[in-house]
């Protein structure tokens, strides 16, 4: 659809998590280094939080493909915190490739506690990754405290990333879980991305896209509007610059203006409205041109939806970073 027009070679603001598409800030770099270092060195526990949509998700899944090129890590990888105790070890055991059914918790416990002796006497590293942590009940985060246990006077046996949004960290300061708090080896954060960084990002995402002149497609001053409005989130700077892009389309214009930012950003009810809309006074155009924006949003879902099934029949292509700066 719009990808001819622009030029481009897929589309540059999916709000999948996808590795390939990895702008790597300071701290994106920063926080994807404690979690590869705090894996490979056996640090045992490791927290990540961040902001809705500041790419935490996008960081496990780089992690775990770089975890994939050695063939000496297994991975549990949780990425539902709303479970109970029992049910929570079960999914672990499960991924793990261990029997689950109709085990009790110590039972389940048990077999976790050996496999990772197992493993570990064999140098081989074990890690059990939780995604959106911030729900994990205060019994499933003093079950993982009994599971930081395992370990030797040089080593953890088992490695435990938690990722989840601020949240978590609150409760990880509750007095409750002090114990567990005391065990975090590495913690660090994702914050939202200044105007600099926003820049970056917009244009690597073109650029990665296939766009032959990003700059011209997304103009400074267009930047800036898309960073006032999307607050350096870069979910929402997707969001924002996806829904641009079909607008600019329906409009037939070669390089989005703040103008249609901004009215992106009223339709997302993000809230400033910096830059009235130019030419569009009449309610008339302006109902034509929402009625347009809104079929052409839904055939780009829909677009959208077809590729997704498409990549579920079809294995996974993930590049992480060429130069690797994080090892
Ligand atoms: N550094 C980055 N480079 C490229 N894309 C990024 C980066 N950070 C975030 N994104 C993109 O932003 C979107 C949201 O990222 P992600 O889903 O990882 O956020 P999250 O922190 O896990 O959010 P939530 O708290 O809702 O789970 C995704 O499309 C992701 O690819
Ligand atoms: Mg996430």
């Amino acid at each position: 659809m719009y990808k001819a027009f622009f030029n481009l070679k897929r589309n540059p603001f999916e709000i999948t998590p996808d590795p390939s598409f990895l702008f790597p800030t300071r701290r994106h770099n920063e926080a994807l280094a404690a979690l590869y270092y705090g894996v490979k060195r056996r640090k045992g526990f490791v927290v990540l939080t961040g902001e809705v949509g500041t790419g935490k998700t996008l960081l496990l899944r780089c992690l775990l493909q770089l975890l994939k090129r050695n063939n000496d890590v297994a991975y549990a990888y949780v990425f539902n915190g709303k479970l109970s105790p029992v049910e929570f070890l079960q999914y672990i055991a499960g991924d793990l490739g261990l029997p689950a059914s109709g085990k009790n918790k110590s039972e389940l416990l048990l077999q976790l506690a050996r496999y990772v002796i197992s493993r570990s006497q064999k140098q081989l590293t074990t890690v059990l990754v939780v995604d959106e942590a911030h729900h994990l009940s205060i019994d499933i985060l003093e079950e993982i405290r009994l599971l930081t246990n395992l370990e030797t006077p040089e080593e953890k046996l088992l490695q435990i990333l938690l990722v989840g949004q601020p949240e978590l960290d609150d409760k990880l300061d509750s007095v409750e879980l002090r114990q567990l708090k005391q065990r975090i080896a590495l913690r660090s954060h994702l914050a939202s991305l200044d105007l600099n960084e926003t820049r970056g990002y917009i244009e690597r995402r073109l650029q990665l896209a296939g766009s032959p002149n990003a700059p011209s497609l997304f103009p400074p001053e267009t930047i800036e509007t898309v960073y006032r409005h999307g607050k350096g989130i870069p979910r929402l700077i997707n969001t924002i610059c996806e829904n641009a892009l079909i607008a600019a389309y329906a409009k037939q214009i070669r390089s989005v203006t703040p103008e249609i930012i901004d009215s992106v950003a009223t339709d997302f009810r993000l809230g400033v409205q910096t830059h009235p809309m130019e030419g569009t006074t009449a309610t008339e155009t302006m109902n034509v041109q929402k009625a347009a924006r809104t079929l052409l949003e839904l055939y780009a879902h829909l677009q959208r939806e077809h590729s997704r099934d498409e990549e579920l029949r079809t294995p996974l292509r993930v590049r992480v970073i060429e130069h690797e700066p994080y090892i």
